[in-house]
């Protein structure tokens, strides 16, 4: 990879190290260009002529996503962030009294809560599917989970929000599709950070946003939906672009997964997130993926000289998503000393309100997150360790 020319695209590292990817990534040079540009258009020709005269464009956002997944252009819905993508397809699910979900103890609370609901207003039952000795899901525990015939969805984040595992979601799809099962699969922290390919990994619906290892703008997301199943799934919300009004009593629902959009959206974060995922595909997601992993190595490796620390991040394979705790100080004082370092230093927290189970069952409360990617340095993560050894025991 040209890590000088993802740099030199990445204006504020100049002045800032910054390690919270995985709350929202710095926006290269071409998204900047492409949200600005169209904000720009709307002011001189207004908002609706802007768009008008992006039609192109637009369109092109649906063929770049699909290539980035490798799923076709009516395949994808562009929403505005992971969580609603995902709400719109897990809502549209007709799941009933019986029927159980499977997923995770990764499971992030947004998704966790929408289960809950269901158990309450429709009685389906949530079941988490054990780790393994390495802490990811254990592929025969949910085989053994998979024989019981009232299983409807298996539905878990490939990367959880608070690090650990990639989960093997290949194998798991394997195994949903051997079930017949549906795989709903959460990519939000993982496209962008590693190759993303529906058809290898076999899932029906994956939800993603732009904002995070994409390094697209905030407030932007999409769902992928299959082909096959699309017609099959009734959004929980319609509107006259998801759907036709034909006569006073009658409305036909379009064909494509745009049925899970609305009509009004952020233009030009839409074309903002067009644009990031062709800059993913420019740089190249398998070299992209081997970079982040190595750097986020080289950062546990380092995390493991600084005396009080301890790194949390459990797996076979682990993400750009480093997690630690430091003895003495509360992960809110971390990130608060890192911040104030003469080139600042981005840090985040997670805590047990988004990944409850998983916290709770390791006993934690909360971790400092340090998520690196692609155009973080080796001489970054040193200085971050240099504050560290500096920082005064709390
Ligand atoms: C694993 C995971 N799923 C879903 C979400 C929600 O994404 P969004 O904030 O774009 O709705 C997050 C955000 O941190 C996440 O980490």
């Amino acid at each position: 990879m040209n890590i000088e020319q993802l740099r030199a695209d990445t204006a504020a590292v100049e002045r800032l190290i910054h390690f919270n990817n995985a709350g929202a990534a710095l926006m290269p040079a071409p998204v900047i260009q492409a949200v600005t540009g169209h904000l720009e258009l709307e002011t001189r020709l207004g908002g609706y002529e802007a768009a008008a005269e992006r039609t192109v464009e637009l369109e092109n956002v649906y063929a770049s996503i699909g290539r980035l997944i490798n799923a076709q252009p009516d395949e994808i819905a562009v929403i505005e962030n992971a969580t609603r993508a995902w709400d719109m397809a897990f809502y549209s699910l007709p799941l009933g009294p019986g029927d159980v979900v499977l997923t995770s103890t990764t499971e992030y609370a947004g998704n966790y809560i929408p289960y809950l609901q269901l158990q309450q207003r429709r009685g389906i039952e949530i079941r988490i599917i054990p780790n393994d000795e390495q802490g990811q899901v254990s592929l025969t525990a949910l085989q053994d989970m998979l024989g019981d015939k009232r299983v409807a969805l298996v539905s878990l984040p490939a990367i959880a929000t608070n690090g650990g595992p990639v989960q093997p979601i290949e194998q798991i799809g394997a195994l949903a599709r051997a079930a017949g099962v549906l795989f709903l699969l959460d990519a939000c922290q993982a496209v962008g950070q590693m190759p993303i390919d529906v058809q290898k990994i076999g899932c029906h619906l994956l939800a993603a946003t732009s904002r995070k290892y994409l390094r697209g703008p905030r407030g932007m997301g999409f769902l992928y939906v299959e082909k096959g199943l699309c017609q099959n799934l009734e959004p929980a919300f319609l509107d006259l672009h998801a759907a036709s009004l034909l006569t006073p009593q009658s409305f036909e629902i379009r064909a494509d997964a745009r049925r899970f959009e609305n009509w009004e959206c952020n233009v030009a974060a839409k074309l903002g997130l067009g644009a990031a995922a062709d800059y993913t595909l420019a740089q190249g997601m398998e070299p992209m993926w081997q970079r982040i992993q190595q750097l986020a190595g080289y950062l546990r490796g380092r995390l493991g000289e600084v005396p009080g620390i301890t790194p949390q991040d459990l797996g076979a394979v682990k993400s750009g998503i480093v997690t630690f705790t430091r003895q003495g100080s509360s992960a809110a004082q971390v990130q608060q000393w890192l911040a104030g370092q003469a080139k600042r230093i981005n840090v985040s927290t997670s805590t047990v309100r988004s990944t409850l189970l998983d916290m709770q069952q390791r006993g934690l409360q909360e971790v400092s997150r340090a998520s690196v990617h692609a155009y973080n340095t080796e001489s970054e993560i040193d200085t971050l360790i240099e504050a560290l050894l500096r920082m005064p025991q709390g």
